[in-house]
């Protein structure tokens, strides 16, 4: 395990609803869904503690609150402490974020988003960034076949250009996974955005304001990553783990 980090904190946004996987919020919702008899949270809480982060808040909603608090408890299990942080409606990531500024006061933050699954290690990513932020955000890409299902940035000589949530037309195949890196300043962009056309306030547009302030640093992961959506992607998450 990695040396205990300081200065950073996590922020893991468990309260979607994972009705289409069998886990509606009374049973815990996406957090609960589970992979190969684990669920995605613990997945993301064993990747947290094993990069030597320590402080996490879990964004939950108030139907599977208590079922997630069943679960994971004040997170001794896994060397961690955790903290809840109730989202009443369904407002978008960057909502789920702001909910946590009282949580991560004047420390850098690791975002990382429930459903998210990925085989690359980022505990030297974590480490790297908690020592030297350099009051910028750091997103992490991946190739993928189907770029129009999310976030995605367009990248020339290793600098992001172009940010766009869910591009209609073809403009790169480099998916924002859901892991993202902020220093504290992120609570000031927040309050600037505008809900999106599916009423959110999304993370994209965080992203997008420090890109515009030359404050966006990315990096590629290697290795797969699911967005466990749906079954079919449950499915080959499963497969994944299991090789
Ligand atoms: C969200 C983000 C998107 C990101 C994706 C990763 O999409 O908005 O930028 O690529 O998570 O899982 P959503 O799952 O809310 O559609």
């Amino acid at each position: 395990m990695a040396e205990t980090l300081s200065g950073i904190c996590a922020v893991i946004l468990a309260a979607g609803a994972g009705s289409r996987l069998g886990y509606p919020n009374e049973r815990g919702g996406k957090p609960m869904v589970e992979a190969l008899g684990k669920p995605l949270l613990a997945y993301g809480l064993e990747r947290l503690a094993g990069a030597g982060l320590q402080d996490v808040a879990l964004v939950v909603n108030p139907t599977n609150r208590p079922v997630i608090e069943a679960f994971a408890g004040d997170g001794r299990k896994w060397g961690l402490k955790i903290t809840y942080v109730v989202q009443e409606t369904p407002l978008g990531i960057a909502h789920a974020l702001s909910l946590c500024q009282e949580f991560s006061g004047r420390r850098n933050v690791l975002l990382l988003l429930v459903d998210n699954l990925f085989a690359a290690n980022i505990d030297a990513a974590v480490a790297a960034y908690a020592q030297n932020p350099g009051d910028k955000a750091e997103i992490f890409l991946v190739p993928v076949p189907n770029p129009q299902d999310y976030g995605v940035a367009v990248v020339e000589a290793g600098q992001v250009r172009r940010l766009v949530e869910k591009p209609q037309q073809f403009i790169s195949d480099l998916a924002v996974i859901g892991l993202y890196f902020y220093p504290p300043t992120v609570y000031d962009f927040i309050p600037q955005l505008k809900p999106s056309a599916r009423g959110e306030l999304e993370i994209t547009d965080v992203n997008s304001l420090f890109l515009q302030q030359g404050r966006l640093r990315c990096c590629k992961l290697d290795g797969w990553w699911i967005d466990v959506g749906n079954a079919e992607r449950l499915a080959e998450a499963e497969r994944l783990l299991a090789e």
